[in-house]
């Protein structure tokens, strides 16, 4: 089992350029079964996600492979309908997989998907909107097995404003006969990022990143090149990271609109920053204080995926600081790490009230799940001693190589793997 050692208290001090986001390629390589034909992407991250979801690429048939930071995929030698279940239970994201192939040949066979464990995670909304565009979904007690015979338009209102349900409601609805309209959709901007692909594709799309999405069907050209857009949910954790090292750090390639809810709370806590349009610069000038409450929504809204790094960032600021997460009901798994390097929290149910300490000290602990290896990450940086967060597959499911990263910067920070335990 591999883990991360780090040593903190070292300011992290340059510039980095952040990595192609994660929750912006998923659906793309998804939405590349749709195109019938070639798609190259530039900017990928090299994160397991991203693996898996090539797995899940070549398992239906598709030829699909990493060329550097680019991914080539050809997805007209498709041949197959059934995703595997041990790649459905890798990531959240597998289910995304099931509107494109529901679009392109009207049939798949998933099992309930996998992904961090932040509540019970359900894929009812993903259900009404693909049965609403004519999807027949026989559940088996293991697997689902999705025909249409032909997709057509549909109006579908969404209960919430589900990122992957509104992603899967697209994707099916690109190969409907007649026009598809989406209310209450997600308006994250990895949504306007795969509309934008999928206009590229040949398909209209209109409204995407805004709460009403309308799709007008449309015919694929057959090629698509793209490159992925900067992950905000990296660039906010560096931001978090830079902070707690009480360093200075600018992070490039990044729309800084897309992480405006988080500078906002960097401000208000102390912090200089500084932002262009496509870059965030933060710097430590003096000692951090609390917040107002921080309450995560759907975008616009704070986002849940930053709420375990900031918490971690606050455990340092002088006073108290709340914290409500609304969107999952199981996503503080960070707080029994926190406590155990010093930090004064107390959650109940949703809210958390971080009540800030002079210091926090190194311990052994474990990375939960993907955000919460965020935040343990972020309280490292600014604790005294050592720290040795274990269970990095979290860790690497979302973030390409964050140790080289840090580093870059000058955190002390070294991955040990099996091989150097001599397992
Ligand atoms: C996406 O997950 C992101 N993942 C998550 O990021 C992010 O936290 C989440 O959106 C919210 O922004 C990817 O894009 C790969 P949802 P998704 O459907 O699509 C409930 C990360 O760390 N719900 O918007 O799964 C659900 O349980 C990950 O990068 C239903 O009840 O999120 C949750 O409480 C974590 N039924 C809420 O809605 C459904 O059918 C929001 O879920 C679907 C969702």
């Amino acid at each position: 089992m591999s883990e991360f050692i780090i040593r903190g208290a070292n300011p992290l001090k340059g510039e980095i350029q952040v990595q192609g986001s994660k929750n912006g390629i998923l659906p793309i390589l998804a939405a590349s079964i749709l195109v019938g034909g070639e798609t190259l992407l530039h900017n990928c991250p090299d994160i397991s996600d991203v693996a898996c979801a090539l797995e899940i690429l070549h398992a239906l048939g598709c030829k699909a492979q990493r060329r550097g930071g680019d991914i080539y995929i050809d997805s007209r030698t498709i041949n197959g309908y059934e995703i595997p279940d041990r790649l459905m239970k890798k990531m959240r994201s597998s289910i995304i997989f099931a509107g494109a192939m529901l679009g392109r040949t009207g049939n798949v066979r998933i099992s309930s998907p996998g992904g961090c464990f932040l509540g019970e995670r359900p894929i009812d909304y993903h259900i009404h909107a693909l049965s609403a565009l004519g999807v027949d979904m026989e559940y088996d007690g293991e697997y689902y097995l999705c025909r249409a015979l032909k997709l057509h338009g549909a109006q579908i209102s969404l209960p919430f404003p589900s990122v992957g349900a509104t992603e899967n409601a697209m994707l099916a609805a690109c190969a409907a006969e007649g026009s598809t309209i989406i209310y209450n959709a997600a308006r994250e901007p990895e949504l306007a990022d795969l509309a934008d692909f999928l206009q590229r594709a040949g398909f209209e799309i209109n409204g995407a990143g805004g709460p009403t999405v309308i799709v007008s069907g449309g015919r694929s050209c057959g090629f698509v090149e793209y490159t992925i857009r900067g992950d905000r949910i990296a660039a906010g954790t560096l931001l978090c990271a830079a902070a707690a090292s009480r360093g200075e750090v600018t992070v490039r390639g990044i729309d800084s609109a897309r992480v405006s809810q988080l500078s906002h709370c960097l401000a208000e806590a102390g912090c200089a920053v500084r932002s262009w349009a496509d870059a965030v610069r933060v710097g430590t000038v003096g000692p951090l204080s609390a917040i107002s409450p921080v309450e995560t929504h759907p975008y616009p809204g704070f986002s849940t995926d930053l709420q375990p790094p900031l918490m971690a960032l606050m455990c340092f600021a002088k006073g108290e600081s709340i914290f409500i997460e609304n969107i999952f009901e199981s996503r503080y798994n960070h707080i029994e790490s926190l406590l155990r390097m010093g930090a004064r929290i107390q959650a109940f149910d949703r809210i958390a009230h971080v009540h800030g300490v002079p210091v926090l000290h190194g311990e052994r602990v474990d990375a939960a799940d993907l955000r919460a290896g965020a935040a343990l990450i972020t309280a490292a940086l600014g604790a005294q001693g050592e720290t040795r967060i274990s269970d990095l597959g979290y860790i690497d499911r979302g973030y390409e190589r964050i140790e080289e990263v840090l580093a870059s910067l000058g955190a002390d920070i070294t991955r040990i793997t099996e091989n150097d335990f001599g397992a």
